[in-house]
């Protein structure tokens, strides 16, 4: 008897572990990213717009040097369960999103042999049944490619990261996970280095991707540009950089359908400083297209942004002169409507279909989103067939301006 009892609570934890998810593999996403370290800075949880969104995805859980655990340190992992909880009573999927731009040191390694992805799918389904999340998302930055400067990498992190997939979802927890990557606008590098031409096997075992389609421009470029554009076949051959038109055919010339594809959208712009004489068209107050900037002279970005110091491959990193939507009204450039302020400089670019700010004093230029552009995506989205979008991060936004916005293009 004895036994048997003792049995039970196993039984008990697979049941929930085994759970049905709750969207049908073919809804369309309406989704978020939750950034748990932006919990004591002003976006506890109870700022969560639950019932604007279908799924949310906690930020971040990360790969660790050993692969039999995954990290919430830096993400207010306290607060998952609570997440997951308000999440269901609201209706909502929470998923856990593992990864980012600073946590994936570790991903090639836990990927790189048969024994490591055996343990990793341990590792994954054991925390996905121990916070009850209904999905998993990777985002790696990036397969064969290096991101933040000192991520482990391997000639084959694609083909590898496939066969974990694979391996996930022959996992009795994997099989019912909704699983999710986020993508930058290329296909993943091949083992040759090169965007792979045939990722068909990824949409097997993926419920969708998300396209990263923003960080497109930023301080890293020698003109301004556009963070997030939404076009740029319309550009100049030499302001091709990518954008979700871009990265839409990539990815569906690469094998993934339309209707896999989730595009992302970002709640937040780079600044730049611009000299009068470069930010105008000249004899006149018009901004001028793809203007220099001084890169010498990195603006301060809004109070989530005063984060200078050492990255986590011990390199000193200056702020990174990012606005969030809220951050351009707190920091006089939009009013409560999200509208420039009067007295600042604005342009809506027609090509990427993003607007710019522009304050003559402070010489700050900001390549942002607001309500139009994120109407202009969401129409995208519905036009093309996408399966819907995902905001970084919620807590971006300012009142739901933005929000609403795409919401209403895409006709949800
Ligand atoms: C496998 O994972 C362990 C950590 O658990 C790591 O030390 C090792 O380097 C990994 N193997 C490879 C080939 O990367
Ligand atoms: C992108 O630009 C091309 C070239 O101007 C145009 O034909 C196409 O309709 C544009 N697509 C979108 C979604 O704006
Ligand atoms: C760029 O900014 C630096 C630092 O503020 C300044 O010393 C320099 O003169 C600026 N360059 C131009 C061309 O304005
Ligand atoms: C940045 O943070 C430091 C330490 O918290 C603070 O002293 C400083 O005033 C902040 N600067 C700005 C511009 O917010
Ligand atoms: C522009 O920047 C200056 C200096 O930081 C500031 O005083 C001013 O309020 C800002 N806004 C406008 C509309 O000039």
């Amino acid at each position: 008897m004895l036994s048997i009892f003792a049995i039970l609570p196993l039984f008990a934890l697979s049941a929930i572990c085994a759970k049905i998810p709750a969207a049908s593999s073919t809804s369309p996403i309406a989704a978020t990213w939750y950034a748990g370290w932006h919990a004591t800075k002003g976006f506890p949880l109870s700022s969560i717009n639950w019932e604007k969104y279908n799924t949310i995805y906690y930020s971040f859980a990360i790969p660790t040097s050993s692969v039999d655990s995954l990290s919430l340190d830096g993400s207010d992992g306290d607060l998952l369960p609570e997440f997951v909880s308000t999440a269901h009573a609201n209706g909502v999927e929470a998923h856990i999103a593992i990864g980012g731009w600073t946590g994936s040191l570790y991903f090639s390694s836990s990927f790189a042999t048969a024994a490591n992805r055996t343990a990793f799918v341990k590792t994954v389904s054991d925390f996905a049944c121990k916070y009850n999340v209904d999905g998993v998302q990777f985002d790696w930055e990036y397969p064969n490619r290096q991101g933040v400067g000192c991520n482990t990498i391997n000639k084959d992190d694609t083909a590898n990261f496939l066969a974990f997939l694979q391996e996930l979802r022959l996992d009795p927890v994997g099989a019912k996970l909704t699983i999710s990557v986020s993508v930058s606008l290329l296909p993943f590098m091949d083992a040759s280095g090169t965007p792979s031409t045939d990722v068909s096997g990824f949409a097997k075992v993926l419920d969708y991707i998300i396209l990263m389609n923003y960080d497109v421009w930023g301080s890293w470029d020698s003109t301004v540009g556009p963070n997030a554009p939404l076009n740029d076949t319309c550009a100049t051959t030499a302001n091709q950089q990518g954008s979700a038109v871009s990265g839409v055919k990539a990815w569906s010339n690469a094998g993934i359908p339309i209707e896999q594809l989730v595009l992302g959208v970002a709640a937040y712009g780079h600044s730049f400083n611009v000299a009068h004489a470069d930010a105008f068209v000249s004899d006149t107050k018009k901004l001028a297209a793809s203007p220099t900037f001084n890169a010498s002279d990195k603006p301060l970005g809004d109070v989530w942004d005063n984060t200078s110091g050492p990255d986590v491959c011990g390199v000193y990193q200056p702020s990174g002169g990012t606005f969030r939507f809220w951050g351009l009204v707190d920091n006089g450039f939009l009013t409560e409507k999200g509208k420039p302020v009067g007295g600042i400089h604005y342009r809506y670019d027609e090509c990427s279909q993003t607007p710019y700010v522009y304050n003559e004093t402070s010489q700050v230029m900001i390549s942002y989103d607001n309500a139009k552009s994120f109407d202009a995506k969401g129409k995208y989205i519905k036009d093309t067939g996408l399966r819907g979008f995902a905001m970084w991060e919620t807590g971006g936004d300012y009142n739901n301006i933005l929000l609403d916005a795409i919401s209403k293009g895409v006709g949800y």
